[in-house]
């Protein structure tokens, strides 16, 4: 497949790779290169390689479905709570805007792109650029005072976080101190790999789950198991989409469960 002056091969004959192990080469002027497609910075460099593998050749419906999942969810609330075009999106690892776009396509209005990499926000410029209202570059680990109070003002009331969570790379401190960002009776809705739900998941985020909901911060109000994308070999794999309100911040006790947030990292 020609993309631009490259050429993208995706191998089919290896089997078993793990998702963060699946990579592609790029061919240009006889001049070959492997790119891992967790190495998000070398792909947002060559305009349509995120869409093209993602989207065309491995079939991830997660930017649908969880913005629709949203907006549904929104609109069934038959009060004067908020519409669909009164939320004001915080978007955590937004990359170059396929999500934000499809939020934009239902209605949504507002949209703030935050990403750990100054490449996806020049490639969110360069595909989309009229998308966000603001996009940042920021470890929300270690988010100033400053950025912080900046985003605070935004008066923000809604968290999506798409196909970012776990396999190093957004930890569950980095999703902890963004949805409290998000003004309470906000709203939230995320994927992740059905594996990190699971009792038996190590990167922190079934245990924060389980805690936010237990006590209430989180409420959720839809959930769904659905194939996210396929593998590079054609296996199927399996995410869920939740979509919730946010009652009351994360705290420092919750998102450490006791144990030195340090550990809570992927
Ligand atoms: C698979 S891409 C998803 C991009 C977009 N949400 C989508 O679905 O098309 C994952 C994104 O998360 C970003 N990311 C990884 N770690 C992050 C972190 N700690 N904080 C913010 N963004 C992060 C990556 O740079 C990348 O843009």
């Amino acid at each position: 497949m020609m993309i631009g002056d490259f050429e993208v091969k995706v191998p089919e004959s290896i089997r078993g790779l793990s998702q963060d192990e699946e990579y592609c080469t790029v061919v240009r002027d006889g001049e070959a290169r492997r790119i891992r497609f967790h190495d998000y910075d070398e792909i947002y460099r060559i305009p349509g390689l995120y869409e093209y593998l993602f989207y065309e050749r491995l079939k991830c419906t997660s930017h649908e479905r969880v913005s629709s999942l949203l907006v549904d969810a929104v609109d069934a609330v038959n009060d004067d709570d908020t519409v669909v075009s009164d939320l004001a999106i915080l978007e955590l690892g937004a990359g170059n805007g396929l999500v934000g776009e499809a939020l934009a396509e239902r209605g949504v209005e507002t949209i703030v792109g935050a990403d750990i990499i100054e490449e996806a926000a020049e490639a969110a410029k360069r595909d989309r650029p009229d998308l966000y209202d603001r996009y940042y570059v920021e470890d929300f680990c270690t988010l100033g005072a400053d950025v912080r109070d900046d985003l605070e003002g935004l008066e923000l009331n809604c968290l999506v976080c798409v196909a970012a969570l776990g396999f190093g790379d957004i930890p569950p401190e980095a999703f902890a101190r963004a949805y409290n960002i998000v003004g309470n009776d906000g709203w939230v809705a995320f994927n992740i790999k059905e594996d990190f739900v699971d009792a038996a998941d190590s990167t922190g985020f079934a245990r924060l789950i389980k805690r936010v909901t237990d006590e209430g911060s989180l409420e959720i109000v839809e959930s769904q198991s659905y194939r996210h994308r396929m593998s590079i070999d054609g296996e199927a794999l399996n995410y869920v989409a939740i979509v919730g309100r946010k009652r009351f911040d994360i705290s420092d006790a919750t998102l450490s469960g006791g144990a030195p947030v340090s550990e809570l990292r992927v």
